[in-house]
């Protein structure tokens, strides 16, 4: 009877943890089309390409700086790293101090080849 009765609790959390992985699969798969490179740091926690989530856009982000023209890429790439507030609404970007410059740098440029009509 007990044997019975643990192998039933058994089957259940086997069934459980069956069913619980479609969920987990879709919360693990990066944005679509994001650099693997701003998965790896979690940009997307707060960013997607096109729409704003906590932080705006990427694109629009690419639209506002793309017009600086080739200083953006490294103004940018600070901004990536020491964070900011008040450029885009109320909440403050904190800094992201573990990502490297040299990552800030290729995070950077691709976000600003999201711009419409980017050579880069
Ligand atoms: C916890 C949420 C959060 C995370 C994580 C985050 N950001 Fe942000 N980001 C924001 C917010 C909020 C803003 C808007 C700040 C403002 O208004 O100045 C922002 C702004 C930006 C900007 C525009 C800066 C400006 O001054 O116009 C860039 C570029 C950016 N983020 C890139 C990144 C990258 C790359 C990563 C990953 C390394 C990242 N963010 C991670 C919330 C986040």
């Amino acid at each position: 009877m007990i044997l019975a009765v643990r192998l039933l609790v058994r089957q259940r959390r086997v069934l459980a943890v069956i069913l619980a992985m479609p969920t987990l699969a879709v919360a693990a798969a990066p944005l679509q089309g994001l650099l693997p490179l701003a998965a790896k740091q979690h940009c997307d926690e707060c960013h997607a390409i096109q729409e704003v989530r906590i932080g705006p856009s990427f694109q629009a982000v690419a639209l506002r700086y793309s017009v600086e023209g080739p200083a953006a890429e490294e103004r940018l790439a600070r901004k990536i790293i020491n964070g900011g507030a008040g450029n885009w609404g109320n909440v403050p970007m904190v800094p992201n101090e573990r990502v490297s410059l040299e990552d800030a740098r290729a995070i950077a440029h691709w976000i600003l080849s999201l711009a419409p009509g980017s050579a880069r």
